[in-house]
């Protein structure tokens, strides 16, 4: 029996989400998040892999034509539904459930080598019992890997740029309020012209996190900041103040 949740409006995006992210995901994340993500995460083959927030499942599909054993695990089924769509046509022995990350009973202790988090932990209602099944399942000496909105840069729509330009120069910089406080924000997507669609999105401290991930016995290893490549530079309008300010955040812990 599969645990559905309601993660909102995650359940109105998902044609336009399957149809951005595609087989390769979106120009943010093929040219800013991705190269990073796919580094700190490495050689899948022979791993066990869930893929937490799976979305339409392009990295479960990358993880599985890799030679990895996929799960992949997703609270919104009709994204689960369009990643099962394309499984059908190209099988890849991926098993895809719709559930909340927080309970994930379908999984045995110890049972996981690596579970994959892109872009998903901040978007998580109860980010901490998520973090505490990923430490669950996970065996001792597997890693966890997930890339998140940058909690010091990036709190959501409240966090914005802000461009000053001087006679020979012009400064960058970013703005964030009540960042020690974890509150909830409304997050705009434009799946068409005129029509935008909000998401639920949860700003929480770094410090949060390293106290949650400690909690479930995952020692930090690395902590990234995904820098832009060139191509995101040239293509995005964001390129320039990326390459000066991070956005993305990538966390490398390994269960103890
Ligand atoms: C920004 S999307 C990222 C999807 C995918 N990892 C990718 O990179 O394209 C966030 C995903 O997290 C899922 N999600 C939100 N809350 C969740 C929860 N509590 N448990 C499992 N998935 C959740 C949403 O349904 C959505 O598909």
């Amino acid at each position: 029996m599969e645990n559905s949740m309601s993660p909102g409006s995650w359940e109105r995006m998902a044609e336009w989400y399957d149809a951005k992210q595609g087989d390769t995901g979106d120009f943010w994340h093929r040219t800013l998040i991705d190269p990073t993500f796919l580094r700190v995460v490495g050689d899948v083959r022979g791993l066990r892999v869930l893929d937490l927030g799976c979305g339409n499942g392009y990295l479960s599909r990358r993880f599985s034509r890799e030679g990895a054993k996929v799960v992949a695990v997703d609270a919104s089924a009709p994204i689960v539904q369009r990643a099962r769509g394309r499984e059908s046509h190209e099988p890849l022995g991926i098993e895809y459930r719709v559930a909340d990350a927080a309970r994930l009973e379908f999984l045995r202790d110890a049972s996981v080598d690596l579970v994959a988090c892109n872009m998903a932990l901040m978007d998580m209602e109860d980010a901490g019992a998520a973090i505490s099944e990923v430490g669950r399942v996970l065996r001792r000496g597997g890693r966890f890997v997930a890339s998140l909105s940058h909690p010091c840069f990036d709190q959501g729509p409240s966090s914005t740029w802000l461009i000053e330009r001087f006679f020979r120069s012009t400064r960058v910089s970013r703005k964030v309020e009540k960042y020690r406080e974890p509150f909830a924000d409304e997050i705009p997507w434009q799946i068409a012209p005129g029509q935008i669609v909000t998401t639920t999105g949860y700003h929480r401290p770094l410090s949060w996190y390293a106290g949650a991930l400690r909690t479930a016995s995952l020692l930090i290893q690395s902590l990234e900041e995904p820098s832009p490549s060139q191509e995101f530079v040239e293509g995005s309008s964001e390129g320039p103040y990326v390459a000066q300010i991070p956005v993305h955040l990538v966390i490398e812990a390994v269960k103890v």
